[in-house]
């Protein structure tokens, strides 16, 4: 089962079919997707239902998992955030996003601290990783505040929009947020 988190004001919890015309009213907005690269525009009916559906497999199958960002105090879903894991290097890259109307109150950061400590603590990750569009350097600034370092500039990786775009690229690993432990 898919835990649920608590971060600060928030809830972190498995997505339910439910949540799916928010999802898609949400991630159905061009000023949302235009920074996502597995996200369609216009977002067909029934792409929600189809997404949500695939991440209980996704979390048994030691794939990834994707959380429902809500706020604690009303239940009301503001976004979505995940890692899709690669165990066999103790790795994950991190994806997020919030409705527009959240934009700049913290949402994000706070949903990232949380997931890269459920990444370390509770996956036993050893390296979380996360890019954003050039042009997205809101999402970098997320990055930095969740404790990633900038590691670098990838030049044109993304075909987005029938163009190329730069990435940049960020990481945390282990020993970033805790002591290294050395034997004596
Ligand atoms: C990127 C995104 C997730 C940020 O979510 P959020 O909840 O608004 O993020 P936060 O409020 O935690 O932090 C945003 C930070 O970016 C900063 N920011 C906003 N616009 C910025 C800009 N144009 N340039 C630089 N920083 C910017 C904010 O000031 C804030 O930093 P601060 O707290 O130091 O002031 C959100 O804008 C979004 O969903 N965008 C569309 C989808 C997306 O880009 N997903 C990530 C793909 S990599």
């Amino acid at each position: 089962m898919i835990p649920t988190l608590t971060a600060g004001s928030l809830l972190l919890r498995p997505f339910t079919m439910g949540d799916a015309p928010i999802v898609q009213l949400l991630v159905g907005d061009k000023r949302v997707s235009r920074y996502l690269l597995h996200v369609p525009y216009p977002y067909p009916d029934g792409a929600a239902e189809t997404w949500i559906a695939t991440h209980h497999k996704q979390f048994v199958e030691n794939a990834g998992v994707t959380f429902a960002i809500c706020t604690a105090v009303d239940g009301i879903l503001r976004g979505a955030i995940g890692l899709e894991l690669e165990p066999t290097q103790y790795r994950a890259t991190m994806g997020y996003w919030i409705g527009f109307e959240n934009w700049g109150r913290g949402i994000a950061s706070v949903a990232s601290k949380a997931v890269i400590g459920f990444g370390f603590d509770t996956l036993g990750l050893n390296r979380i990783m996360a890019e954003h569009l050039a042009a997205n350097p809101a999402s970098g600034r997320v990055m930095v505040k969740a404790g990633m370092q900038y590691e670098g500039r990838l030049r044109q990786h993304v075909f987005k929009d029938e163009r190329f775009e730069d990435a940049l690229t960020y990481a945390i690993v282990r020993q970033d947020c805790r002591p290294v432990n050395i034997p004596l």
